[in-house]
């Protein structure tokens, strides 16, 4: 596997590839990453992964300076899973002085997640251009966890006409139904007995809903389901999967999304309905 750590090595390592199946991630990588590199695998592309803890999308509030870091582990763990490249540029890398260019996205990113982590999805938007710009693939591999990631992303490719096919990937979950995150490493252990229960409380809503129950009634019964669990959640919504729309009535696209606050630890989760 080839680690590149400047543009300049990028540059030339990238001349020899072919068409790139690409994964974006921050590091701390678990098997829900590794599910996005053997699906560009899969896809007959050549998988390239970059490791950034992105400052931009962080709030100053949030967990920049403590975000879990491995690098080692990460690049050992793409090796084992037939990544071609890694790359890894540095902050000064990525955002040289002078850099005076950022992306605005607006509808997809305007509720839930855009709404609690305000700038949150600007920061993603400029970043992925920017890998877009760099790595140049055919494909980007995205996983379902971060739902509202996808449609914020695949709206921006939209109107900017970038040449790369946008390509979700299932959501990786534990036994229990927890989904994978590099979060998940911040859970105490009673937090990590009652974290399951997001994806509880949305499986049994999505049944629900299913069933013909009132959308309203039914997440209002999550948010009851999710305090009573201990969690305080920070939203639940039925919406439109590409827009993220809050819509009142069952009908397709539809997708179940939640984030809900476990001690410290923010959870996110959604599932498709129908
Ligand atoms: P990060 O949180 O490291 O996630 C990288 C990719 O892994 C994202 O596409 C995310 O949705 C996916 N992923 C995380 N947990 C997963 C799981 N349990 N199953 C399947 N896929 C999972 O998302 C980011 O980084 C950043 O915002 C980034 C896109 C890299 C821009 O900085």
């Amino acid at each position: 596997m080839i680690i590149v750590r400047t543009l300049q090595e990028l540059a030339g390592a990238r001349a020899t590839l072919g068409d790139v199946g690409f994964v974006p991630t921050m590091g701390a990588l678990h098997a829900g990453h590794l599910t996005l590199v053997a699906a560009a695998k899969q896809a007959g592309l050549t998988p390239v992964a970059s490791i950034f803890v992105n400052p931009t999308q962080f709030g100053p509030k949030e967990d920049l300076s403590r975000y879990p870091r491995d690098e080692a582990g990460d690049i050992a763990k793409l090796e084992a899973a037939g990544c071609a490249l890694v790359w890894l540029p540095s902050v000064e890398e990525m955002y040289p002085s002078g850099c005076a260019t950022t992306i605005h996205v607006s509808g997809p990113s305007q509720h839930w997640e855009g709404m609690q982590r305000p700038g949150h999805f600007n920061g993603v938007a400029t970043v992925v251009a920017k890998l877009f710009g760099q790595i140049r693939p055919q494909a980007a591999f995205f996983g379902e966890k971060d739902w509202q990631q996808i449609q914020v992303v695949r709206r921006m490719v939209e109107d900017l006409h970038l040449p790369v096919k946008i390509v979700p990937v299932a959501t990786v979950r534990e036994a229990d139904g927890l989904a994978l995150s590099s979060r998940n490493t911040y859970l105490s252990l009673a937090e990590r007995m009652t974290a399951p229960k997001l994806h509880a409380a949305l499986s049994h809503a999505v049944q629900y809903l299913l069933a013909g129950k009132e959308p309203a009634t039914t997440l209002h019964n999550v948010r009851l389901e999710l305090a009573t669990a201990g969690m305080v959640p920070d939203y639940v919504a039925l919406v439109h999967a590409e827009t993220l729309e809050p819509i009142a009535t069952l009908q397709p696209p539809a997708r179940l999304i939640a984030a809900a606050k476990l001690g410290h630890v923010r959870l996110l989760d959604n599932l498709p309905v129908g």
